[in-house]
């Protein structure tokens, strides 16, 4: 007798009709049908017992949640739904569960109660689809990158530099908070701290990235970041994570055709791997729309936005075109936006992305040349003095989803810019080194991972696509 998961039983044109199978009951009806699932698919195999030659204690434990091992013959189904089912030999419950207070009971429950049962939450559909097509998208991620070249590197998690240089960082240290060593101006001594200095968690992998590039050519991270920024949004969390490629001799428009190809990739990878998870979710998403009021549905179905993405050429706009198009804009003169755009130079907000995706262009957007003051100190400085050659991509539904620039070379100018915003040059020497031997043109981005998985599962908030989501006063699993 051979054992299967439940995706090979019914994938497999399997021949054989003696099988074994383990499971997690999701349903048991009429003392008769067990719909089991081991996670492997969304769809559950259909056990049938004869409850006459079972036990009858074994019967009664056959419940909601329970982990069960079963054997039995495969054979083509006569009831509808399903192609196949086991008629069940022997059955053997490996572990009961409570009927009484198992959560995931078989019927509809709130995102918000399944987030206070996180560690159960990929016992129903919707999770074990949206975390299946989050592991596929990783895979495709890595996929990409070794056919094009690319060698992965791992930044560091523990950092003594904010890459981002906007001193939003966890600290890490090991020394006693209650009782903290200090120096003659009743400042922290990090000297006695584990590693002689102030460190904290990573930002970013990027200028630790840059240093590959400028020796491996094409790098690329994918690993967790943290950000202690307070903004509690559905867009926002406190650890996530990030993919980050870093491309010697290459300028800012390669790296709008890179990120533009790599997105189209992945997206077209699961299309193509997970048509029956991308299809569950895309029929939620229509059923969660027909609950809204017409305004707030959806333009596009699931894989209408999906396609929407992989079909359309990524419109290229400056910073400047897009805001002489908000400025004058049906919203903002009508002053329905919350921020109001007046003058160039102001940060844009997620509101307006969506309209400058969703209304003005509908296609997916690059922006580029934003503003030096708005954007991070290592981005190159444009000859008008006032731009950098950064660019955000943005997304339907979703806004900015990936941030990159050309990096400035020049060690001058870079000098110039650490000492605007007070970056001492001891903190990053190393990074400068690069600017010192051999410095060239060089290009990267960051792609918020959950922002991606949010995109292609079409999930609303970000705490519900990746497994333990950490937020302001959150942190529990
Ligand atoms: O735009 P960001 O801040 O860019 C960087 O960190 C650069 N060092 C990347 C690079 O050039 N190598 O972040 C990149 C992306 C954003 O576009 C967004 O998708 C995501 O990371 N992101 C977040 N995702 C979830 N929660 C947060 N708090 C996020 N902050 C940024
Ligand atoms: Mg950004």
């Amino acid at each position: 007798m051979q054992q299967f998961t439940v995706l090979e039983l019914l994938s497999k044109d399997i021949s054989l009709t003696e099988v074994e199978i383990r499971g997690w009951v999701r349903t048991f009806r009429a003392n008769r049908f067990i719909a089991l699932n081991d996670g492997s698919t969304l769809k559950n195999i259909q056990c049938v017992v004869d409850f006459e030659s079972l036990d009858e204690d074994v019967l009664k434990r056959i419940t909601t949640g329970a982990a069960i091992h079963v054997t039995g013959n495969l054979v083509e189904s006569q009831g509808k739904g399903q192609s196949l089912e086991i008629q069940v030999k022997t059955l053997e419950i490996l572990g009961d569960s409570d009927p009484e207070t198992y959560p995931i009971q078989p019927k509809k429950h709130s995102f918000e109660f399944l987030r206070e049962n996180a560690h159960l939450r990929t016992r129903t559909n919707t999770f074990s689809a949206v975390m299946r097509l989050r592991s596929a998208l990783s895979y495709a991620i890595h996929r990409y990158f070794n056919e094009n070249g690319f060698y992965y590197m791992h930044a560091p998690i523990i950092t003594g530099s904010d890459a981002e240089g906007a001193g939003e960082m966890f600290k890490v240290t090991s020394l006693d908070v209650n009782n903290l060593p200090k120096n003659g101006g009743n400042k922290v001594d990090y000297s006695k701290d584990f590693f002689g200095k102030e460190t904290n968690l990573t930002v970013s992998g990027q200028l630790e990235a840059e240093t590959y590039a400028m020796s491996l050519g094409k790098v690329y991270t994918f690993g967790p970041t943290f950000r202690a920024e307070n903004s509690n949004t559905s867009r926002h969390l406190a650890e996530f994570w990030m993919i980050e490629p870093e491309v010697a001799f290459m300028d800012l428009a390669g790296n709008m055709d890179l990120a533009e190809d790599f997105l189209k990739y992945v997206i077209k990878y699961v299309l193509e791997n997970n048509k029956e998870d991308l299809d569950f979710l895309d029929k939620r998403l229509q059923d969660e729309d027909k609950r809204k009021p017409q305004a707030e549905r959806n333009d596009m179905t699931l894989l209408e936005k999906l396609k929407f993405v992989t079909d359309n050429h990524f419109k290229r706009v400056s910073y400047t075109e897009a805001v002489d198009i908000l400025r004058n804009s049906k919203p903002n003169k009508k002053k329905k936006f919350k921020y109001l755009i007046d003058d160039w130079g102001s940060d844009l907000q997620s509101e307006h992305e969506r309209f400058l995706v969703e209304k003005h262009f509908k296609c997916p957007v690059i922006l580029f040349d934003y503003p030096a003051d708005i954007k991070a100190f290592y981005m190159r400085l444009n000859d008008d003095g006032k731009t950098v050659r950064a660019m955000d991509i943005l997304f339907p539904g979703i806004g900015e989803i990936v941030g990159g620039a050309q990096r400035e070379e020049r060690l001058d100018i870079l000098k110039e810019k650490m000492a605007a915003i007070n970056i001492p040059e001891e903190e990053l020497w190393w990074y400068l080194d690069l600017r010192k031997y051999g410095t060239a043109v060089h290009s990267g981005f960051g792609l918020g991972f959950e922002r991606l998985v949010m995109f292609v599962t079409g999930m609303n908030n970000i705490r519900d696509v990746i497994p333990y989501p950490r937020t302001p006063q959150n942190a529990e699993f």
